[in-house]
């Protein structure tokens, strides 16, 4: 029997008949095919497509958090040492066993720009992409540790050749090209949401989307990335998603906590921030059922959103914001489950497809098809003692998500410029303030100048900012 003859008797016996005339129709779709799981179609369609699931059931209450600033500690944010933690986590570093991890294989439907999210300009006066930036703080620490620190950057097969494309030509922001490496993660077929058929995108290729940024175990795994760090005796990722210009793509403190502190057992760590307020759609760390984990804005009740403590504060407020450690050993054991690894999560897209019977491409109106994904923070559920530090959101947290508004770029430059402002003054400097406080200027401080307000004990700087200027050093 011939390959087609095969596939197409197993894609009647997986419930998709249409996709076995199409390949009749088209042999070359034989290599799409190949690459797709279709023993764990029929589960899935019948899971996801057909039914939708529904958020578990329980109470929730709020998860146990640290922190190292006193005046955040409450009955629920438990103050530890700073100190300790930051030689720890130092150690770590000096010590070569932490990798930079980038995931940024996602679509980013919602900003809309044109190319890869990391070539995106997001810094507030010169611009830089966001690669770079991170680049730039991979820099600094080299420099502060004293030695070459590997970056791994998730893409997928859809930015892939654009984002290695730009780091050639950007002669990699001044790292070695060594250092670096990049692999595609998974990807997944959309299906129809009617009928929970794979949806073609043209007469030859399935429509495919990557498989979420809970892609990154699996990917880590088939990619040799892991087996590389371990080879180098490296023992924890630092994990950022690409969308936050003020993530640290290296935090002692975090990594102290991690990896050095009895709050941990070394698996898998997580940062939050006080939500903005209720309708902040983040997901938030909580307890269920006994365990911590993070439960989807979507997910919760009016009642649960809006909550508030003895002291005023959101009872379930600990927003989180993608910035995690994780062990290696940890992420091999979640890539090792491989499907029983971690849920699956149905989002309702608009998918064009491409119609077989009219032989033509179809645009629809509204949504028309299930697209699934798996997300990073699931794997906490079956972490052992996962701690989560409280970090200061005007600090570390700028996304950017959308074209406008909140969480865009023009919110995250705000939030950036108002950050190096707050350093400026820290450091003795005269930043001008419009009558509500608001900084009255542009300020933008390259990584490779300062990593946090300390830094610029030792750098020249102006006694004072004019009103409205745009500065960066
Ligand atoms: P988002 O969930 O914001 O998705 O990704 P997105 O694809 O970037 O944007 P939208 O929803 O289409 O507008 C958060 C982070 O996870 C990465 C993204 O690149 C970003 O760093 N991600 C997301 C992946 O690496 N792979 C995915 O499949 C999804």
């Amino acid at each position: 029997m011939s390959e087609i003859e095969s596939m197409c008797g197993r894609l009647q016996q997986c419930g998709q008949p249409e996709l076995a005339q199409a390949l009749v129709a088209a042999p070359s779709l034989l290599e799409d095919l190949r690459r797709v799981d279709l023993d764990a179609i029929p589960s899935l369609v019948q899971r996801f497509v057909r039914s939708r699931p529904t958020p578990p059931e329980g109470d929730l209450a709020p998860a146990t958090c640290v922190t190292t600033d006193a005046g955040s500690a409450t009955d629920t944010v438990r103050l530890v040492d700073q100190a300790a933690l930051q030689s720890a986590g130092e150690a770590m570093l000096a010590e070569g066993r932490v990798a930079v991890f980038t995931v940024a294989g996602g679509q980013g439907t919602r900003l809309g720009w044109n190319g890869p999210k990391g070539t995106f300009p997001a810094s507030p006066v010169t611009g830089k992409p966001l690669f770079r930036l991170f680049a730039e703080q991979i820099l600094a620490a080299q420099g502060r540790w004293g030695r070459p620190i590997r970056w791994y950057i998730m893409t997928s097969e859809a930015n892939d050749a654009e984002t290695r494309g730009f780091f050639l030509d950007n002669r990699c922001f001044g790292l070695d090209r060594r250092q670096i490496m990049m692999f595609p993660q998974g990807m997944m077929p959309a299906f129809d949401a009617a009928e929970g058929r794979v949806l073609l995108s043209d007469s030859t290729s399935l429509a495919m989307s990557p498989d979420g940024h809970g892609g990154c175990y699996a990917a880590l795994l088939n990619s040799g990335a892991l087996d590389q760090m371990e080879g180098r005796g490296i023992d924890a990722i630092s994990y950022h998603q690409v969308d936050n210009p003020l993530a640290p793509v290296l935090d002692p403190v975090f990594l102290g906590l991690h990896a050095r502190s009895d709050e941990s057992s070394g698996e898998f760590s997580s940062k939050m921030v006080s939500k903005a307020g209720p309708d902040e759609k983040v997901g938030v760390f909580a307890i269920r059922g006994g365990a911590p984990g993070v439960v989807e804005y979507s997910d919760m009740t009016e009642s649960q959103t809006t909550a508030t403590d003895s002291g005023g504060h959101l009872r379930l407020g600990a927003g989180n914001v993608a910035m995690h450690v994780i062990s290696c050993e940890f992420a091999r054991r979640i890539a090792d489950a491989g499907e029983a690894s971690l849920p699956w999560h149905r989002a309702d897209k608009k998918v064009a497809f491409y119609d077989p019977a009219t032989s033509r491409t179809v645009t629809p109106e509204g949504p028309n098809a299930v697209k699934l994904e798996r997300f990073v923070f699931d794997a906490m559920a079956t972490a052992t003692r996962p701690a989560i530090l409280k970090v200061d959101r005007a600090s570390q947290f700028a996304p950017i998500k959308n074209a406008t508004g909140v969480d865009s770029a023009e919110s995250s430059r705000q939030i950036q410029s108002a950050l190096y402002g707050s350093w400026l003054e820290s450091a003795g400097v005269r930043v001008p303030r419009d009558e509500d406080g608001r900084l009255d200027a542009t300020i933008e401080i390259s990584p490779l100048t300062a990593l946090s307000a300390a830094d610029l004990a030792d750098v020249p700087l102006p006694e004072a900012i004019t009103p409205g200027a745009s500065v960066s050093l």
